[in-house]
């Protein structure tokens, strides 16, 4: 992939929007996605995909099969879709695709390295081809290979690495040229739970140094972890997007409660909340101790009140927070935040 790099470490700045005025939504957003189809043969791989995704570290989320390496293909131009289209940093990526490309770095999902070759060889090779000067190349070789962490074993052949260390290699020729745009295809794929650990710390130094990363992932956990917004993707259409701070938060106005107690107080503890509060959920956790979900009760004194008459003691009482695997069921309950 070419690369317009002018120095070794000299950073690139993110290309702005080719026209301010130009396809709907570019504005502030680095990708702009509109009725995006892609099929291979009779499989409709994206399916009328249209999304906005704005600059930072975005997780695409979604099961096997859901679309996300061809959306990320799409973007690059290496599949051309069948309608819609998809503009990065305002680029058509039907028509501008090498453009597009000067400024991107990308970890391909399945091996993308020469195993005959050590990792020095490989990456700087890669910088090579992505328009650096020979000397540079190998020394900005290096670095990448100090930053994600391999270290002697760089001049052993490709084919004698673990997983893990391929992966670090593979993440090493995506940011060799510096790009301030990177796809990172799942990652993590095939690390142990350290080498995951270590390639998400990367993730997010990387996208702390003011690049977009595009990570595609099906680990919920590990996307809620390093990304600053999340698309979710099914069947080739948009489930849900948004900041993951505000798709983690609960509904306004709805509370989890936990309170622990004999059957009996608690028994009669709900009994009395039901009649001050709407009670949406209401789970058992061994005997002694239920997590409840309210909404309208705005009086927490009212609550603690009603604890104290009853008998029961309030473990937890806070406003609801979902985890990300929560929301992705929810949006494919169909009942999404905002109801979509
Ligand atoms: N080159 C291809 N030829 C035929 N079908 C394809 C091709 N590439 C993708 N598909 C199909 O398109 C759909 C979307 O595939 P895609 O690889 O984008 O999914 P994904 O979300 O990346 O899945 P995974 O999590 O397994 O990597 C799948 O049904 C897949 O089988
Ligand atoms: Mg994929």
């Amino acid at each position: 992939m070419s690369a317009a790099v002018d120095d070794v470490g000299q950073q690139t700045p993110v290309r702005e929007p080719a026209h301010e005025d130009g396809p709907p939504g570019i504005g502030s957003y680095l990708f702009s996605a509109r009725d995006l189809t892609v099929s291979f043969g009779p499989v409709i791989a994206l399916d009328g995909f249209s999304v906005d995704i704005p600059r930072g570290i975005v997780g695409l989320l979604g099961p096997n099969g859901a679309g996300k390496s061809t959306f990320i293909k799409a973007s690059l131009g290496l599949v051309t879709p069948k309608k819609g289209a998809i503009f990065v940093g305002g680029l058509d990526s039907r028509t501008q695709s090498l453009q597009i490309r000067d400024g991107v770095g990308y970890m391909p999902e399945h091996d993308c390295l020469v195993p005959s070759m050590n990792a020095v060889e490989l990456v700087s090779y890669f910088g090579l081809i992505s328009g650096m000067m020979t000397r540079d190349s190998m020394q900005r070789s290096h670095e990448v290979l100090d930053f994600v962490g391999v270290g002697e074993e760089r001049y052993r052949q490709i084919k004698s690495y673990s997983t893990g260390m391929k992966q670090k290699v593979k993440l090493a020729q995506a940011i060799v040229h510096d790009p301030p745009l990177l796809f990172l295809d799942e990652p993590t794929s095939g690390m142990d739970p350290q080498g995951r650990e270590e390639m998400l710390e990367l993730v997010r130094m990387i996208g702390s140094s003011d690049k977009t990363v595009l990570v595609s992932s099906h680990i919920l956990q590990e996307v809620e972890l390093v990304c600053d917004y999340i698309v979710i993707i099914s069947n080739g259409k948009l489930v849900q997007e948004g900041e993951t701070k505000t798709l983690v938060a609960g509904e306004e106005g709805v509370q989890s409660l936990t309170i622990r107690g004999d059957e009996g107080s608690l028994t009669r503890f709900v009994r009395m909340l039901g009649e001050a509060c709407e009670i949406m959920e209401a789970k058992e956790e061994g005997g002694k101790q239920m997590t409840l979900l309210i909404r309208g009760c705005r009086d927490g004194s009212r609550i603690f009140g009603l604890a104290r008459d009853s008998g029961v003691q309030i473990r937890r009482y806070q406003p609801e927070r979902l985890d990300l695997e929560e929301v992705f069921l929810r949006s494919f309950r169909g009942g999404g935040k905002d109801g979509n």
